[in-house]
């Protein structure tokens, strides 16, 4: 092999150096490509797509370079390569990339199989999730960068199906709030938040975005075990600080979040400044609403069963919203959503969604992200460049068991025998309504 150029080596040591710097990579691989150097060419390409399997420079270039070589494959050393006309130019500089997207876009199979416009294939399109902005205009003793405060751009039409999660929700917390002469008439009886509790990974963060959306407020979100890390010491001061800055921030949806991090029945916490968090809490919480000052207050959690009944009394978290794992409709949009940017071919959502019965939005995410890495495993096995299609799918998804089967365990045996006041009547009928109890 001749002795790589003084430009390759300096270009190989940057990527050593820069791994994730796919332009860069890209650069490399061409220049290998357009030296003869098909297989380092391609290890780059799948590098690079690993990172970005939606890049359309990347997946041309693995096309190119593992398509069956037209010459010889022994390249020939010193001049350049006579390359079929599609191929990459010697020094990889003039290479018209429009005209090998075009070329491909003949060529790419439809992406999903039965491409019908649903609402919640709609939602699926929509941009991230978390698709937020930081607010830009922090007051004078303000957070210190603490807490973000986002502009949530996320609604509810966002949140694909899960019909009964947003009926009830639209019940219990925002067609009062919505509603300024509700709101007026009763006054103080809207205080008050809700707590949101259900599988991990089944939206509840997701959801609490959306709800700060519709409101038009502004959103902040704080995990309380941070909090706790956080704060040891002046708990008190700082709480008082999140909720000034939630105020300051009105109309702001303050989203706590892990709220059984606070932990057990306060008769039970011995360390003084957990208890006194609690109390701060309880105090904010009772402040909030008062004076009508635009905070609403929404927490969550995995583990309601271990969060203080004190938080829960009227006035303050008094509302409970189970947040099932995601109907059929909701696996379609989170399934649509992960695969957006991903080169898919003939993709049948619906008969995914229809097979991810339990799974999680994150078990969904792992699903699409294992199905990713099958095809580009194989394109590297066997050298030719391929779309993720059906069968990636197929081979992996007898591999992923649904997260959410240890949770439901745990809660069937609260909701049957430690149901305090009904507080888990929603839970229940979850349960019998699945033959799960
Ligand atoms: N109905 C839905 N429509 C669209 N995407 C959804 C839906 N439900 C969940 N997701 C997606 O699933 C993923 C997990 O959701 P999220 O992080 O909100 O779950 P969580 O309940 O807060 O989890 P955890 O308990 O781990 O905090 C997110 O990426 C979200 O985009
Ligand atoms: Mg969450």
């Amino acid at each position: 092999m001749p002795e790589p150029s003084p430009l390759i080596k300096s270009l190989r040591a940057a990527v050593e150096a820069a791994p994730d710097d796919v332009p860069l990579r890209l650069h490399l691989a061409e220049l290998l490509l357009g030296l003869g150097e098909g297989h380092e060419a391609i290890s780059h390409a799948a590098a690079a797509l690993q990172r970005e399997p939606g890049n359309l420079e990347a997946q041309a270039l693995m096309a190119r370079a593992v398509a069956p070589p037209a010459a010889p494959a022994a390249p020939p050393p010193a001049p350049p390569t006579p390359e079929p006309p599609s191929a990459a130019p010697p020094s990889g500089q003039a290479y018209d990339w429009q005209r090998a997207e075009d070329e491909l876009s003949g060529i790419v199979p439809p992406r999903f199989v039965d491409d019908h416009d649903c609402p919640a294939a709609r939602a699926g399109d929509t941009p991230e999730p978390p698709h937020t902005a930081q607010d830009g205009a922090p007051g004078p003793d303000d957070t210190g960068g603490l807490w973000d405060v986002e502009h949530a751009t996320l609604t509810l039409a966002d949140v694909g199906g899960m019909d009964e999660v947003k009926q009830r929700l639209e019940a219990a917390f925002l067609a009062p709030l919505r509603n300024p002469d509700l709101r007026r008439l009763y006054g103080k009886s809207l205080r008050g938040g809700l707590l949101m509790y259900g599988p991990p990974g089944c939206g509840k963060t997701f959801i609490a975005r959306a709800v700060a959306g519709e409101l038009g407020a502004r959103f902040m979100s704080v995990s309380i075990s941070d909090v706790l890390d956080m704060w040891m010491g002046n708990s008190e001061r700082n709480l008082r600080r999140l909720f000034e800055t939630a105020r300051r921030h009105a109309p702001c949806v303050l989203f706590l979040d892990e709220l059984d991090a606070l932990g057990a029945k306060r008769s039970q916490i011995r360390h003084t400044g957990m208890r006194t968090t609690v109390n701060q809490l309880l105090t904010e919480l009772d402040g909030i609403g008062a004076a009508d000052d635009g905070v609403f207050v929404l927490a969550a959690t995995n583990h309601p069963w271990d969060v203080d009944t004190a938080l829960r009394r009227p006035g303050r978290l008094d509302r409970m919203l189970l947040v099932v794992p995601p109907d059929r409709p909701a696996r379609e949009a989170v399934l649509r959503h992960h695969l957006k940017d991903r080169p898919v071919a003939g993709i049948d959502l619906a008969a995914l969604a229809k097979r991810t019965e339990g799974f999680s939005g994150a078990d969904i995410e792992h699903l699409c992200e294992s199905a990713a890495e099958q095809a580009l495993m194989d394109s590297v096995r066997t050298g030719e460049a391929r779309m993720i299609g059906m069968a990636d799918f197929a081979a992996v998804i007898g591999r992923i068991r649904p997260s959410t089967g240890p949770w439901f365990a745990s809660a069937r045996n609260v909701a049957q025998f430690a149901d305090e006041g009904g507080a888990y009547g929603e839970l229940l009928a979850y349960l019998k309504k699945r033959r799960m109890l």
